[in-house]
């Protein structure tokens, strides 16, 4: 099979749909990160995904829903209903204030990065979930994605498009370069303005909610706006979120976690670092989540002694654009010439801040000085 990258003009889109229609998938950019795409209600094409991806069947995808142009504003407070409608969920087990608190997540926050778990409508199959009787849902804002599922006339499952494991893809070639073997199309949709995969919340029987996955939507903003505390995901989290256990998001390359930034770094964190370097390494990668690239590589090569390519995410140490570029630059560095990567602490501790965290140290190991 071929890949072909397209434009997401009308043609193209309707072009995508067909191939959903018929069961097959496609790649999608969303916001986040580009999805692999198909019906959420055809078990075949969900099966598909899984096969392409390497996905363990342990680990649920989420359900992407977009309203239907002639419902846009008038659906505000009344999604649940919709989704209700749209067999996608099953409210009737949802007490009267619990419903109040969802819908006024949805109103927040949707369309855009937000994922919440709600109880499964039979139509959606449960390999969608993992046999799990709830289901993911997320009205993603990309205008893409919305003209995709609105075309197809049915939701859309989709994980990232990636290889089980690997890191998200955040560009049309990125897809490219993990499944352009296995998929036909993936319409080109920009590179995506967020970065990092969505939040993932989860409303527990009683009506508490739990955070499964942190995303560009920090705790504090889902606090503010449920008027109820959240829940960090518990020790149990393999049942409550099976993929949140998976070693995930990560370079091919050893990914080593630094305690500092390369210019701050002591001296017994020093020495662990020659530590981790073999004898034959040639060049190391460092991923510079604040900073010029040159100046990091500078301070870190003085206690490497070999070279080192340095990927800055963010020259300013803005949040959100080291989460827009962290995934490219760890693929760059992934595919450079270093042998074994280091990466910088990211030293915000809500929202994107702690959600590259997260991605960071699924995908690497602590420096243990
Ligand atoms: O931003 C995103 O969420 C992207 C784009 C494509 O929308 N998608 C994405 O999907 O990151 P994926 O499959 O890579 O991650 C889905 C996450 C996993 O951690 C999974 O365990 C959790 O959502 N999840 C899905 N269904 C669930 C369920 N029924 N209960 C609990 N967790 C669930
Ligand atoms: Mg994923």
């Amino acid at each position: 099979m071929t890949l072909r990258i397209l434009s997401p003009d009308p043609e193209n889109v309707a072009l995508a749909a067909e191939a959903l229609k018929r069961g097959e998938v496609v790649g999608m950019p969303t916001e986040t990160v580009y999805g692999l795409a198909g019906s959420a209600f055809d078990p075949r094409a969900i099966e598909r995904i899984f096969a392409i991806k390497g996905r363990p069947a342990h680990n649920p995808v989420i359900v992407h829903v977009a309203e239907p142009e002639a419902l846009e504003g008038a659906i505000e407070g009344a999604r649940l209903l919709w989704l209700e409608r749209s067999r996608v969920i099953d409210a009737r087990g949802i007490a009267p204030e619990v419903r109040r608190r969802v819908e006024a997540l949805l109103s927040a926050f949707w369309p855009g990065p937000f994922t919440l778990v709600l109880p499964r409508h039979p139509a959606i199959p449960a390999e969608v979930a993992a046999g799990l009787p709830s289901v993911a849902v997320r009205m993603p804002r990309h205008p893409t994605a919305r003209a995709l599922i609105r075309a197809a006339g049915f939701p859309l499952a989709a994980p990232s498009a990636n290889r089980s494991g690997h890191v998200s893809p955040t560009t049309a070639a990125h897809v490219a370069a993990d499944l352009g073997d296995r998929i036909a199309i993936v319409l080109d949709g920009g590179p995506c303005e967020v970065g990092l995969e969505s939040t993932v919340l989860a409303i527990e029987p009683m009506g508490a909610l739990r955070l499964l996955r942190p995303g560009g939507i920090g705790r504090r903003a889902l606090e503010a706006v449920a008027g109820c505390p959240v829940e960090p995901a518990s020790a149990d989290a393999a049942i409550q979120s099976p993929g949140m256990l998976e070693v995930h998001y990560a370079p091919r390359k050893a990914l080593v976690l630094l305690p500092g930034s390369a210019a701050e770094l002591d001296e017994a964190a020093r020495t662990a670092v020659r530590d981790r370097i073999a004898g034959d390494t040639r060049a190391v990668g460092l991923l510079v989540l604040s900073g010029v690239d040159t100046t990091a590589a500078a301070a870190f090569s003085r206690i490497v002694s070999v070279p080192v390519v340095a990927r800055s995410v963010s020259w300013s140490g803005d949040t959100r654009e080291a989460a827009r570029n962290l995934y490219a630059a760890l693929r760059e560095l992934d595919a450079s010439e270093a042998s074994i990567l280091f990466a910088e602490p990211c030293r915000d501790d809500d929202g994107l801040g702690r959600a590259i965290a997260d991605r960071l140290r699924r995908a690497g190991t602590p420096l243990t000085a």
